[in-house]
């Protein structure tokens, strides 16, 4: 299917806001075109819209185009920002597939637009007959989440290649937990798949949450659509900087974290499997794990009383009597344990 044909008509003919950094490239004198303040010290000026210096340097470190990158306020603003893209509120659809990230579905019901939903096997894989019935002609979005959150869990490769087959519209396939993953990314394969975009953030591996930072990589005509959506100046100055240095200096402490909290992980598994509160701890890719609890609520609110917050998924389909717990430092992990070993 063309793109135009997925994307409402009023967002294709858009005349979108065309900022002053917007107009001028290269280097002037003297700055008058933006309303800012002369007076002002290191962030007097409006950042750059469309994050030329980051993107470049993204662009080498994921060896991908810079110009199949868009860079957004979260990757939640991706997910918005694509469903404002492709959805007419009333008309279009989205697919999600729980037990999953919940943002999909928030975003679709802010904007209007409805949400078919097709649960995930009891394994948490792709219900691969279920997806091809549920889509309809006015699904224009597919969110995967691989690994899954809550689940933790990576989604079968060929499962998505199946589903990539006869998915009309756009599969967007998120990624934010990767760097965690035994598996690799989708990125590698981007450019076989005109439809297929992929979601990627700052907040997790990178620890970087704070800075709001996420990333979507898709053939360049949708890039150009997040662009011309998005607010003009989504990713602030700091934010800019924030990611530049962590990127040029420090990806060897993003990947000896990825490796402690990834040794964590098995650590924390292994005692929880061994204690008679605790029913199944799932497999998990990302940076957490899903733990299926004799007695959830009990275990939670005695978490809480030790001044522990983990997350109550017990209303999750699927994913009945289990919590969610974040791998934090050893001694955060520590004090979960020593916590469940005082639980009477
Ligand atoms: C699967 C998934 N996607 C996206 C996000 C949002 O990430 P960001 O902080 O980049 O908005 C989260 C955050 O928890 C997530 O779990």
């Amino acid at each position: 299917m063309k793109l135009q044909d997925l994307v409402r008509p009023n967002i294709w003919n858009l005349q979108p806001y065309s900022s002053a950094r917007h107009e001028f490239e290269g280097e002037a004198e003297v700055y008058l075109d933006a309303n800012e303040n002369p007076y002002g010290a290191a962030f007097s000026r409006y950042p750059d819209p469309l994050q030329g210096e980051l993107k470049k340097v993204i662009s080498a470190y994921k060896n991908i185009s810079n110009q199949k990158i868009f860079l957004g306020n979260g990757s939640d603003e991706a997910i918005d920002l694509l469903i404002r893209i492709f959805c007419t509120p009333g008309q279009d659809e989205i697919l999600v597939l729980p037990p999953t990230y919940g943002m999909y579905k928030v975003c679709a019901d802010i904007a209007d637009v409805r949400v078919n939903e097709c649960l995930l096997t009891k394994d948490y894989q792709l219900d691969v007959q279920n997806i091809r019935r549920v889509l309809t002609s006015r699904t224009k979005l597919l969110f995967i989440c691989s690994p899954n959150n809550p689940t933790g869990n990576l989604i079968n490769h060929e499962q998505v290649s199946e589903v990539l087959q006869f998915f009309k519209g756009i599969l967007v396939l998120d990624e934010a937990y990767i760097d965690f993953a035994e598996e690799g990314s989708w990125l590698t394969r981007l450019d076989d798949h005109p439809n297929l975009v992929i979601l990627q953030t700052f907040s997790k591996a990178w620890g970087l949450a704070g800075i709001r930072l996420g990333l979507a990589f898709a053939p360049k005509a949708i890039i150009d659509l997040m662009n011309k959506v998005k607010p003009p100046y989504n990713i602030n100055l700091l934010t800019q900087q924030a990611a530049l240095q962590a990127i040029k200096d420090h990806v060897q402490d993003k990947n000896d974290q990825v490796d402690e909290i990834i040794f964590e992980k098995t650590r924390l598994a292994a005692i929880l499997n061994d204690r008679p509160e605790v029913l199944k701890v799932y497999e998990s890719d990302a940076n957490f794990l899903l733990v299926k609890f004799v007695d959830p609520i009990g275990v939670f609110k005695h978490l809480r009383a030790d001044g522990i917050v983990v997350r109550d998924r017990t209303k999750t389909p699927l994913c009945q009597g289990c919590l969610r717990i974040t791998i934090g430092t050893p001694h955060e992990n520590n004090l979960v344990i020593k916590s469940l070993n005082e639980l009477n």
